[in-house]
């Protein structure tokens, strides 16, 4: 028999009745009192979150922690932490964690540890890396390799993309990478392989294949041509020398041709947008940044496991900002979360966040396979402040509410001098980070705009309402350490709203439909062009596909 949802919990239901209650607060009032703010701010191994501009009181967030006990959130983080397999509907265990856990850790699938295979592959980054990295291993033509590729799409590109943004400016990791470059390239889109290719010198170039099941068309494709890119220039033996892979089907890869012992592997407990801390990231980045600089960034994010492990849910970063996000879109209805943080090495942040979040919780059925008689997951989408500001905040600020996440770093990785004073555009930046959600929380009413002396008929135009929910997240810096600490807050966030809402955050059923389709589309496609005839709906298409597929084959 079904499992009820957990909306028919009495927990659920007194959520629901306290927004009426939660409707009738107005933000710039709740801010006064101060003891409400203190309790809404907490800080965990130097990471400050601030909450009290969420629409919320201390009262909100008691029916959010029942609703948590309710919906056994602290036995699934257990669960998670002990290898228990979660992920039901593929029978697998979800043990990122253990990716980043030291070597006498113990974490355990099917009841063998799996930290010694990790630490297995990360010594073998590690060797690999440092080969490469002072030119011990060089190409075929003798070169040293100082320029890297990496072949990958979707969890296999975004997460690593984003770490290699966040780092590119922060100097030690900076002066780690001078002389060398690292590219992604994901989208099928030949513009991209040219995009990727066309500033690289084979003989320097070393491609890295990166793909969970080493089946993903677009990366096999873009895998071949990089291939083909290769070896044209530098013959077949280039391949030995200039393409590793990194796989959890290390047969697939042998098939592909590259040796077994150039691949670095993983395990299928390890979801693709939860791979980052695998080889996934630690390979690329480990050959751009080195390795002891990527060590620092998984012990970042061991922190914050054993943070999100251990801390009691009132005090947990992870868990009360999953629950917030329950709140804000569940019950408060609001289906957008703006990502948005001061800092413009994290403008690859959102895009990860967007897949992290939108492949693992955009479900439609509770585990058991019951559809849910709520919706789950948000849409997010973001862009570095303050370039935001100038894009979309007009919609925030008078438009549509939605929650917005604010996220800077007291200190900035980099200054700017003009004859020799240092410029203040840290602070500059800063005080948009500090103004915005007092903006979005207080806004600006008609009496403020007539005491400035606004004429009458620009007030309501000029007029702020203000009670718009953000929190904002502090960080001391960012560096490795730190940004690790970032990534597995939000991979924990996730989760822990997943949890509330009963579903499996861990698989991603949603995606494979368009695929199959478009497998479809391919062999009809090649199958008409060779006959020379048009598409028809007998090859299976409805008739407005018929004429999209007829219009562009006729170009
Ligand atoms: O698009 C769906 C997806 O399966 C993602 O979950 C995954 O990160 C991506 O494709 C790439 O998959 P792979 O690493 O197997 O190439």
């Amino acid at each position: 028999m079904a499992a009820s949802p957990i909306s028919s919990a009495a927990e659920w239901k007194a959520l629901e009745e306290h927004v009426g209650a939660i409707k009738q607060t107005q933000l710039r009032e709740l801010l006064k009192d101060d003891a409400r703010t203190e309790a809404m701010v907490v800080e965990a191994d130097g990471v400050y979150l601030d909450f009290s501009r969420q629409n919320a009181t201390p009262d909100t967030i008691k029916l959010l922690l029942e609703l948590a006990d309710a919906a056994g959130v602290e036995d699934k983080v257990k669960a998670l932490f002990s290898g228990q397999h979660i992920n039901a509907t593929e029978d697998r265990a979800v043990l990122h964690p253990a990716l980043r856990a030291p070597r006498d850790a113990v974490f355990e699938d099917g009841g063998k540890n799996v930290v010694p295979e990790v630490w297995e592959v990360l010594d073998k980054i590690k060797a690999f890396s440092e080969r490469v990295r002072s030119g011990e291993w060089v190409g075929e033509t003798g070169k040293p390799l100082t320029n890297v590729v990496a072949v990958g799409i979707g969890g296999s590109a975004l997460g690593p993309l984003f770490v290699h943004t966040a780092l590119s400016m922060q100097p030690e990791a900076m002066g780690q990478a001078e002389g060398r470059q690292l590219t992604f390239l994901a989208n099928v889109d030949p513009v991209d392989a040219v995009r990727a290719l066309h500033a690289l010198d084979p003989a320097t170039t070393l491609a890295v294949i990166v793909s969970k099941t080493f089946t993903t068309a677009e990366t096999m494709l873009n895998a071949r041509t990089v291939r083909a890119w290769l070896t044209e220039r530098l013959g077949q033996g280039a391949v030995a020398k200039h393409m590793i892979a990194v796989s959890t089907n290390l047969k697939a890869v042998e098939a592909f041709g590259i040796d077994p012992q150039n691949a670095f592997g993983f395990w299928d407990w390890v979801g693709g947008r939860f791979s980052v801390s695998s080889a996934v990231g630690m390979l690329p980045l480990s050959l751009h940044y080195s390795f002891p600089v990527m060590e620092r960034f998984l012990q970042g994010m061991h922190t914050m496991d054993c943070h999100y492990r251990s801390a009691p849910l009132a005090r947990n970063l992870p868990a009360l900002m999953g629950l917030l996000n329950v709140w804000n879109t569940t019950f408060l209805g609001h289906s957008t979360t703006a990502i948005l943080p001061y800092q413009q090495a994290l403008q690859h942040f959102a895009p990860h966040i967007q897949q992290l979040s939108m492949e693992s919780n955009g479900k439609g059925v509770a585990l058991d396979g019951t559809p849910l008689p709520f919706e789950t997951g948000e849409v997010d989408f973001g862009e570095p402040g303050t370039n935001g500001q100038h894009s979309f905040y007009q919609l925030i600020h008078q438009g549509r509410t939605l929650p917005a996440e604010f996220i800077a770093v007291a200190r900035s990785q980099q200054d700017v001098y003009l004859q020799g004073e240092k410029v203040s555009s840290h602070e500059e930046l800063m005080c948009n980070f500090f103004a915005q959600p007092d903006a979005l929380a207080c806004g600006k009413d008609a009496a403020a705009l007539r005491a400035e002396g606004v004429p009458e008929h620009l007030v309501p135009h000029k007029a702020f309402t203000g009670n718009r929910p953000s929190l904002s997240l502090l960080l001391p810096e960012l560096t490795a350490h730190t940004l690790g600490q970032l990534l597995a807050l939000y991979e924990h966030r996730v989760a822990t709203s997943g949890f509330v809402w009963g579903i499996n955050s861990f698989d991603q059923w949603g995606v494979e439909l368009g695929k199959v389709l478009a497998n479809q589309v391919r062999s009809k496609v090649q199958e008409a062009r060779a006959e020379g005839r048009p598409v028809t709906q007998a090859d299976g298409f409805n008739g407005s596909t018929v004429r999209l597929l007829n219009r562009f084959l006729a170009v």
